[in-house]
């Protein structure tokens, strides 16, 4: 069995991860790339052999196309993977799932009406030291975890977009909505929830926009720096820094503490995980590098997506997944700006 994929936005994301890697996949037979700046869709269904759609409307209703990538900028997300869902289509939607609960929820609620795959690119889930750490944890191989530091920064989006300058949406409050929290942040609570087989439920932090500014100069709207401290349900305490000003060289590395040594994923550059005992002994995996802005291996999101279709088995991240880990960066950001601690309460995900 083959499937058509569409694509929704032709911007950085698309031309590194989806494109790429649903024209890698030997189930997928052909990509329909949507823009509303046409050119874009253009550009990328000439590089895949694909074809290109003229509205959203016609994508959504085109009947060969079986799934949809969700690849618009944040503000849209509820508007574009509803309307896909309900047009009966899978989704693979990007990540924040959406700037609001309430956007959040209606893209949840699609999927259950529709009863289509709804998946969410947390991709961080995907990588061999993450699954390789998990595992571990699960295993209680080094014991009850106890504390850990999580931190996601690079020199900032305006490096990554499409449109490579600071008028990039990244920067602006109604577009982006949670500055770098809702763009890296959101990554690493994902990953937090899934390593650690547990939820954050309560937390505290700061913000600042600190050096990023507009074309003209003026700070932008959104935080380029948060670092958060969060305690989970089972009572672990931990750290999260989050930054759009690393300049020079990225920082995605993770360190989780617990009663019978350290696990340190994607710390050294060489080896993806370190496992440190209680008495010194060091275990090295040379396991495959995280993906970076400049470096983009495959992901493994799409073939994951694909293959739930194929199989009818439920999407690894799901949109519930998505909107907890939403509920905790909107609570970090409350707490910022009230500068108080914050309960989070409400369903839970699965992981
Ligand atoms: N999972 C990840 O690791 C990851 C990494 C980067 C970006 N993202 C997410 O991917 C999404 C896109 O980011 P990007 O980096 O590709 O941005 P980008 O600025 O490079 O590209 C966005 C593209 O979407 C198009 N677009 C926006 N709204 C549209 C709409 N309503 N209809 C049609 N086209 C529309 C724009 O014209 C542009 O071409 C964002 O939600 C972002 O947070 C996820």
């Amino acid at each position: 069995m083959k499937l058509k994929a569409g694509i929704i936005g032709c911007g950085s994301i698309t031309k590194f991860r989806h494109a790429p890697e649903y024209a890698a996949n030997p189930f997928v037979e052909e990509i329909v790339f949507y823009d509303r700046n046409p050119e874009r869709a253009e550009l990328l269904a000439s590089q895949y052999a694909g074809s290109v759609a003229a509205s959203l409307d016609d994508l959504i209703a085109d009947p060969t196309i079986d799934m949809i990538s969700d690849c618009s900028s944040n503000e849209f997300h509820h508007i574009n993977s509803v309307k896909a869902l309900l047009g009966g289509k899978h989704v693979l939607c990007e990540k924040p799932i959406s700037l609001t609960l309430e956007g959040a929820e209606q893209i949840v609620q699609a999927q259950k009406t529709s009863n289509k795959k709804l998946m969410i690119d947390h991709n961080q889930r995907f990588t061999k030291a993450h699954q390789k750490a998990r595992q571990l944890i699960k295993r209680k191989e080094l014991g009850e975890v106890l504390t850990f530091k999580t931190s996601f920064g690079h020199g900032g989006p305006e490096l990554w977009g499409i449109n490579k300058t600071n008028t990039t949406w990244f920067f602006s409050k109604d577009r982006s909505g949670l500055g770098v929290a809702g763009d890296l942040g959101i990554h690493k609570i994902d990953l937090l929830h899934y390593l650690l087989d547990d939820e954050i439920q309560q937390v505290s932090a700061f913000q600042g926009t600190l050096d990023k500014t507009t074309v003209t100069g003026e700070p932008i709207e959104v935080c380029d720096n948060l670092v958060c401290t969060l305690k989970t349900a089972k009572g672990r305490i931990g750290t999260g820094a989050f930054s759009w000003t690393y300049y020079g060289e990225e920082d995605n590395s993770t360190i989780i503490y617990l009663t019978g040594g350290i696990l340190k994923i994607y710390h050294d550059s060489e080896y993806p995980l370190i496992v440190v005992e209680k008495d010194g002994a060091m275990a090295k995996y040379q396991l495959e590098t995280i993906q970076t802005n400049d470096n983009q291996t495959s992901s493994g999101v799409i073939d994951s997506f694909v293959n739930s279709i194929l199989h009818e088995h439920e999407p690894p991240v799901t949109g519930e997944d998505a909107l907890v880990s939403l509920k905790v960066i909107l609570a970090i950001m409350e707490a910022a700006e009230t500068e108080s601690i914050v309960h989070i309460s409400g369903p839970m995900s699965k992981v």
